[in-house]
């Protein structure tokens, strides 16, 4: 998308780099970029009315945020741009702003805030869970690709944008955002799914963290989209260790991000990542990643239904080998 990184490791958005010392460590551990919390606006919906009796508490936070962000209402987002820019202030590595808003004027609105803090690009982070029976997909992707057009129109920063992977047709809706000016895609932000408490008999909404394992559809669109879209490609959810950054490379991710990988390993994890990438090149001859990025990608593999063909497909036509190597009894 534009931006020099000194390696492929991004740190996803998460609570991780609310804490400027965690971001500090997380730079000295060797991340090359980081990407701040989501500026999400429904939460600064649900916290306003708190937020506007405890005003007063807080007179020389709001002092600050007046005078830096003058423009700016709502003292909900500008304590989320102060952070921004503190946190900016405070690493030498890119920061990347997030964002997801309910409204197409907000989304424009808190984009040109977020540009005015110096972070070094913005993700646009399409994550809504779409229950209006009456929306169609069309609807829905023709409305985000509105938004990243109009995003676009206002920022001079990069814009990426991070999907979910519930499309119909996937490859259509990167490409469409491909050519109306995504820098970069971010695939796959992991969704929260809720969980029923059967004891208590209520609802929840855990943790989702990541598990070895869980890369394999980020794989198979870094592998598809690598070489045949503009954007640079930054691989998402289940990337672990050294040998799923390597996976994601070989497939043709430009990047990655993680996160919780490090909420389970410690920011240790992005050094050991780092080391493992660095071990396995030299064990194969490789100088840089640009020699070996994309390997494996679709357009450069002779199978063409390798990233492609439904994985019941292959059950059907090995079903005598599955059935030696799991036996049913
Ligand atoms: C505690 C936590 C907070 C997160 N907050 C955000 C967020 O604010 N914005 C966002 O786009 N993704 C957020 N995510 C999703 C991550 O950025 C990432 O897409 C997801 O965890 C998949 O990557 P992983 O497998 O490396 O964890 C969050 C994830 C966790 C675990």
């Amino acid at each position: 998308m534009g931006i020099e990184l000194k390696n492929p490791i991004i740190i996803g958005a998460s609570n991780l780099v609310l804490d400027i010392e965690m971001a500090k460590k997380l730079e000295d551990a060797g991340a090359a970029a980081i990407v701040y919390k989501s500026l999400f606006e429904e939460q600064l919906h649900l916290e306003a009315a708190e937020l506007e009796e405890e005003l007063h508490e807080y007179d020389e936070r709001n002092a600050e945020m007046t005078s830096l962000f003058p423009e700016v209402k709502h003292s909900g987002p500008r304590a989320h741009l102060i952070a921004l820019k503190k946190l900016k202030d405070s690493v030498s590595i890119p920061v990347i702003a997030s964002l997801n808003c309910l409204y197409d004027v907000s989304w424009v609105d808190y984009a040109k805030n977020i540009e005015q803090t110096g972070v070094d690009a913005l993700e646009l982070n399409f994550y809504s869970t779409i229950s209006d029976v009456d929306k169609s997909s069309q609807q829905v992707e023709d409305a985000r690709i509105e938004i990243l057009k109009k995003v676009k129109a206002a920022v001079k920063i990069p814009v990426s944008v991070k999907l979910s992977p519930f499309y119909t047709n996937m490859m259509n809706v990167v490409y469409r955002m491909d050519k109306n000016g995504a820098d970069s895609f971010v695939l796959f932000n992991r969704l929260f799914q809720p969980e029923i408490d059967t004891e208590e008999e209520e609802l929840k909404v855990p943790y989702n963290l990541s598990h070895k394992g869980d890369n394999r559809l980020a794989l198979r669109f870094a592998g598809l989209l690598s070489g045949n879209i503009d954007a640079s490609i930054c691989s998402n959810t289940g990337i672990m260790d050294g040998d799923d950054l390597i996976t994601m490379l070989l497939a043709g991710a430009d990047t990655v991000q993680v996160v919780s990988t490090v909420y389970k390993n410690g920011v240790i994890q992005v050094t050991r990542m780092l080391e493992e990438l660095s071990t396995w090149m030299k064990k194969k001859g490789y100088d840089k990643i640009d020699d070996f990025r994309g390997k494996l990608a679709k357009k450069n593999v002779s199978d063409p239904h390798a990233y492609k063909r439904a994985q019941y497909v292959d059950y059907l036509m090995k079903s005598k080998e599955y059935l030696k190597k799991y036996p049913v009894n």
